[in-house]
């Protein structure tokens, strides 16, 4: 498979760190942004303990000037940008009748302005050179809504509807673009949940367990290759059964 450059946001996360690995095993380029100059440095050595080579360029996603300058970094590094995964994200739950206006506008700025921030300083490049790749992790509370969650959900759905306008408009470009729609993942953001909601919400998913970074990874790696070229506008949920709308 030829070498691409792939630019991951979040990625020093807990599905970040498995989807840049998963993409450096199947030989690209990774780069990841970062906010924290200390906390990422020592996320870079353990990777790099792993056997992974990430570079790393900061900037805060939510911002249209740090987004596009982090690209600009990235591409200074490794090349110009062929796959960009729109994977950061956060929660501010609270049910919405108590919801603050800094708890809609946080997680509306950083999960769903970061798209249009982040893709438009990648996307005439890839219209250029007639290859591209945007995938954006969205959530299963995306597709079901989610009691405590209306910004995350709203942004979440927001970013499908990017990605089906998108895929339209870039299909003859070589470009797909594609949403993955991970369930409960045992990560810090799932883990921050009270025990007692997650145990409930652990109690719905038919495959009776959180699923693991790796398999949201191996979602996404599924749609790079150029056999996946035909795949554009879906939205894979990788949930452990605990969705299934179509
Ligand atoms: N359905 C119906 N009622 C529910 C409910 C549900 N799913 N969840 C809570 N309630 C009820 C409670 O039983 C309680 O009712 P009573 O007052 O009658 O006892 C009431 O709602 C509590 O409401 P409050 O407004 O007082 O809420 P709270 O301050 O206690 O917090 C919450 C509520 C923030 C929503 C909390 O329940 C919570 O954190 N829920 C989990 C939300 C969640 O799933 N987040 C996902 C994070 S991980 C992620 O986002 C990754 C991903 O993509 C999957």
């Amino acid at each position: 498979m030829t070498a691409r450059t792939a630019l991951v946001t979040g990625g020093t996360g807990g599905i970040g760190t498995a989807i840049c690995k998963r993409l450096a095993d199947m030989g690209h380029r990774v780069a990841t942004n970062y906010r924290n100059e200390e906390k990422a440095r020592a996320w870079q050595r353990q990777v790099k303990a792993d056997g992974y080579d990430i570079a790393l360029a900061q900037g805060d996603v939510s911002s249209s000037e740090e987004a596009e300058a982090m690209v600009r970094n990235v591409e200074q590094q490794l090349g110009p940008v062929d796959i960009l995964v729109n994977n950061a994200g956060i929660t501010r739950d609270g049910t919405f009748h108590k919801m603050t206006p800094h708890q809609w506008t946080e997680v509306i700025n950083t999960n769903l302005n970061s798209v249009y921030y982040m893709t438009r300083p990648v996307i005439e490049g890839m219209r250029e050179r007639k290859w591209g790749r945007v995938i954006q992790i969205s959530s299963i509370n995306g597709q079901k809504g989610q009691y405590g969650q209306a910004n995350y959900a709203a942004a979440k759905a927001g970013m499908h509807g990017f990605t089906i306008s998108l895929a339209q408009e870039n299909a003859r470009f070589g470009i797909t673009v594609n949403t993955v729609s991970p369930g409960y993942i045992g990560t810090d953001m799932v883990m921050a949940v009270p025990e007692e909601v997650r145990n409930k919400i652990v109690a719905q998913i038919p495959t009776g367990r959180l699923g693991n970074p790796a398999e949201i990874a191996y979602a996404v790696g599924f749609f790079i290759p150029d056999e996946a070229s035909w795949i554009t506008g879906a939205n894979l949920s990788a949930n452990g059964g605990q969705y299934m709308g179509w």
